[in-house]
């Protein structure tokens, strides 16, 4: 049995996850997990309209070790005797303090090698990992999993740092995953439910289509096996949630906007409030894979432009709740249009879903519907999990997949702008 924890902390938020995986007697990977914990900065941000890379830094730097605690305690781990570390002040370690130590630093003998760097660039994870008392004790840990991209790249490098650290900590070896793949896997547990049952993946027939729509990405991966993947589809411009989130903020809807205009959509619907205009199907006769999304967002704004205000420049709800309903429905054809083509280019025998987007019930809606229609099974995320998290980056890791570069510690770098299939 093998417990990894896992750390993910590639936009804004800051997650962690420990999951028990083995091998069932006809070989297949069994997973349990233990606990799964998401602290949002997304209220943060929302005064700005979208994520600042290094208030994210800074706020993942704060709670990442807190949270850390919050974890291990949970799962009854942090006061496990297995193996006790050094005690600051004791002759182990005190050749280690140096100018640099802050009074109540710990000190801890494996953190020194990393004092120049993290004090230096995160100087709130070095004085969280520094003052935790909690971590003199060796967690029943086997492995850490860490993402190390795409995403934000400060961010990035913060559970980068801290998984670095906690290998040298407790001597355990370190698997960098990419966050896409995370997404990918992730829609094959069937439960997320933390200290559940011992569970089997979904086995999805392969050569399988996933469809992944994020903040920051769009994509269509074909999946010839569990870490085996190749992009065929992308955006040229704007990511779905991007285009979710920028027409939200038109409409004067808070960050993130995709659950807003979700909503907004639903009551035009519940209301039978028709869409005042027609907006763009963009790409959607276009012979490649690829999306465009920023056409749309641009329709958007000169619609917003023209459209019926009060005295105070407030839209018309009601012409709202139809805008949202009409934009929903371009961004859904367009991705059903796209995914029925990959579909059929590649003879794919299941289909994946991944990304915070398919929170989307309308979409998962739509997407039922197509994989009916193609006779393919479809592997959608549990809801928990639909957006970032931690646990599929520990499941991914779990996988062992081809994917997985064996990398050195110090080898792990933040890569913003990594693509699935390339190291
Ligand atoms: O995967 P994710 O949590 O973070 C990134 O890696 O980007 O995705 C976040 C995106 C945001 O743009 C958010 O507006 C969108 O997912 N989102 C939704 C819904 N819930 C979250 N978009 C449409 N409908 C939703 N219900
Ligand atoms: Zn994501």
């Amino acid at each position: 049995m093998t417990t990894i924890l896992g750390i993910e902390t590639s936009c804004d938020e800051t997650a962690l996850a420990l999951i028990e995986t083995r091998s069932s007697d006809n070989g297949k990977l069994e997973c349990r997990v233990i606990d799964s914990l998401v602290h949002s900065q997304a209220e943060l941000h929302s005064a700005y309209g979208g994520v600042y890379p290094n208030l994210a830094k800074r706020e993942h730097g704060k709670n990442i070790i807190p949270l850390l605690h919050k974890l291990l305690e949970g799962a009854g781990m942090d006061k496990s005797p297995e193996r006790a570390l050094p005690e600051a002040g004791t002759a182990e370690s005190e050749g280690h303090l140096n100018d640099g130590a802050r009074e109540g630093d710990l000190s801890i003998p494996a953190l020194e090698q990393f004092r120049t760097e993290v004090s230096g660039q995160n100087p709130e994870l070095w004085q969280a990992i520094t003052h935790a008392d909690f971590l003199r004790h060796k967690p029943k840990i086997d492995a850490i999993a860490v993402t190390e991209g795409p995403g934000l790249e400060p961010a990035l490098w913060v559970g980068i740092e801290c998984a670095r650290m906690l290998g040298a900590l407790w001597q355990i070896p370190i698997i960098p995953i990419d966050h896409m793949e995370g997404h990918i896997i992730g829609s094959l547990l069937p439960s997320d439910v933390a200290r559940g049952a011992w569970q089997e993946f979904h086995d999805a027939p392969l050569p399988a289509i996933a469809l992944l729509v994020s903040g920051g990405h769009t994509e269509l991966v074909r999946v010839d096996a569990l870490g085996k993947y190749e992009v065929i589809g992308s955006t040229k411009d704007d990511a779905v949630g991007e285009a979710y989130d920028k027409t939200a903020r038109l409409l004067g809807l808070p960050y993130p906007g995709g659950p807003h205009i979700a909503e907004l959509a639903a009551q035009a619907i519940a209301e039978g409030i028709e869409p005042p205009l027609k907006l763009p199907r963009p790409m959607i006769a276009s012979k490649d894979l690829d999306f465009s999304f920023s056409g749309l967002k641009t329709a958007v704004l000169y619609a917003v432009r023209g459209a019926p205000k009060d005295a105070d420049g407030r839209l018309d709800p009601s012409w709202a709740k139809g805008l949202a309903r009409e934009f929903q429905s371009a961004v859904i054809e367009t991705l059903l249009s796209k995914l029925r083509d990959a579909i059929e280019e590649t003879g794919a025998r299941s289909i994946i879903l991944g990304g915070g987007v398919s929170a989307n019930s309308a979409l998962r809606h739509e997407l039922e519907e197509l994989a009916r229609g193609h006779a393919v099974p479809i592997f959608m995320p549990s809801r928990h999990i639909s957006g970032d998290n931690a646990l599929m980056i520990a499941m991914a890791a779990a996988f062992g997949t081809a994917a997985h570069a064996t990398k050195a510690p110090g080898e792990i770098r933040a890569q913003g702008t990594k693509r699935l299939g390339q190291s």
